[in-house]
């Protein structure tokens, strides 16, 4: 298991942070390759509770490196919050935290932009974190990215931003919103970039030589893959490529390196944001999971929306990103529920129909399987064999149905509440 990626099977907040966390421990270096501060990752260990945002999951391992690569877009205040957390707690950052300085920067107006469009859309919007993620991500692939390499130098920074500015403001101005002032923009990006400074290295040769190494490196998804701005639920996506195959534009670790791909999954789903939900769950059921499950962002601490776990999606997983392994979260908080449902496939308009066939999610009618529940505790165990009969008989379903064999099983909050397979 020399480099493992570690991948959000659903439409994120499956429990990566946590599984992170967890195989962290074993591991020299955690990297983050996609994504920015949309990303909330909770960890509970021994230091405390924590949500991050950027820093990779791994920083709780003293002995392990960690490494903000190129894919991942910077909020740098957002970033300089979460290293005073961690130091505070106790965890040391220098000299183990490496940021890529080809990293995009988010900038005022990104987070405005953000925003007016959410706002334009009306009934119809993407329901962001209202991070600046969507423009950012398009100022990078239509060139008009600022780079922390750019920051790094005044004149060229200075250069850049009046550009984006010129343009920016004219949109602004046009919807009537605040227009950004240059130099108090420029000063307090320099301030920023400054304190981010000693922590900016080329991240290229840390990752590549730590494989070369046959060190564990463990690469630290953020969202989950039906957001991936090509294979997720368009419009209703994240701005990043998500998938396994990200790792190479995001951190550049050629394909051949991977040794195992395990996608995270809920032992349910849930969704937050906009977009479709073909098994939400829009009764008391779908509340109890919410609540059990205590389903409010890490991030925006929206409500997320619950439902049962969906089968066609992980096996359409599997596929793209060549799952090794499943790792169940929450296994625990379906231990008061008499009945557990499990959707298998979809049909349109009574024909089966794969994810890929379906452009429009909303047509897709769920056909479930139904389980007897366990109704005892699996909450915090830590061994297979303890297990309700029932519980096995549903996670050996989902191995059957998807064809991956499930490595872990979470079944609390707490590092330590996981079983290993
Ligand atoms: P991430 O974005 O994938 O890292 O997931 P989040 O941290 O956003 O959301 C997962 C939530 O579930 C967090 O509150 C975790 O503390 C919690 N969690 C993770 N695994 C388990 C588990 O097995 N059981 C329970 N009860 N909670 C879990
Ligand atoms: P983690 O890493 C859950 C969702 C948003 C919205 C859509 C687009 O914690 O699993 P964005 O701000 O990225 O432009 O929003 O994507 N979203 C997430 N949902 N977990 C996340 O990250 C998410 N990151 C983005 O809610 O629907
Ligand atoms: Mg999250």
């Amino acid at each position: 298991m020399a480099v493992t990626i570690i991948l959000g099977a659903q439409w994120g907040d499956e429990g990566k942070g946590k599984v992170v966390d967890y195989l962290a421990a074993k591991s020299d270096l955690a990297v983050r390759f996609n994504g920015g501060n949309n990303a909330g990752h909770t960890i509970i260990n021994s230091l405390g509770k924590f949500a991050m945002h950027l820093v990779p999951s791994g920083i709780f391992n003293p002995k392990s490196k960690v490494v903000i690569a190129n894919g991942v877009v910077l909020d740098l205040e957002v970033l300089l919050t979460e290293i005073e957390a961690l130091e505070k707690a106790g965890v040391k950052t220098k000299g183990r935290l490496f940021i890529s300085p080809r990293c995009n920067v988010i900038m005022p107006y990104h987070k405005m932009l953000d925003n007016l469009y959410e706002e334009a859309k009306g009934k119809a919007k993407t329901g962001t974190t209202g991070r600046g993620i969507g423009p950012v991500y398009a100022d990078k692939s239509s060139y008009n990215g600022i780079r922390v390499m750019d920051l790094l130098d005044k004149k060229t920074f200075g250069e850049k931003l009046k550009v984006q500015l010129l343009v920016k403001n004219k949109i602004l101005k046009s919807f009537q919103a605040e227009t950004l002032n240059e130099e108090k923009v420029k000063k307090e990006y320099l301030k920023l970039i400054a304190k981010v400074k000693p922590y900016i290295s080329e991240t290229f040769s840390i990752v590549n030589n730590a494989i070369d190494k046959k060190q564990k490196v463990l690469l630290e998804g953020a969202q989950g893959i039906f957001l991936d701005n090509d294979w997720g639920t368009y419009p209703f996506v994240s701005a990043s490529t998500i998938l396994s195959g990200g790792i190479t534009g995001g951190a550049g670790i050629a394909p051949q390196k991977i040794t195992d791909v395990f996608g995270v999954s809920k032992a349910y789903a849930t969704r937050v944001g906009g977009g479709p939900f073909p098994t939400e769950l829009n009764d008391s059921v779908g509340e109890k999971l919410r609540k059990e499950g205590s389903e409010f962002g890490a991030t925006t601490g929206r409500p997320r929306r619950c439902g049962w776990l969906d089968l066609e999606l992980i096996r359409f997983g599997a596929k793209i990103n060549g799952f090794t392994g499943i790792v169940v979260t929450k296994l625990d908080i379906l231990d008061s529920f008499p009945e557990i449902k499990v959707a298998t496939h979809y049909t349109v308009k009574g024909k089966k129909v794969n994810y890929e066939d379906v452009y429009n999610l909303e047509d897709a009618k769920p056909v479930y399987k139904t389980f007897k529940g366990w109704m005892s505790k699996t909450a915090g165990l830590t061994n297979y064999k303890d297990l309700p009969k029932n519980a096995k008989i549903y996670l050996s379903f989902i191995e059957k149905e998807t064809g991956v064999k499930i490595k872990y099983i979470s079944t609390g909050s707490k590092r330590n509440e996981i079983i290993k397979i």
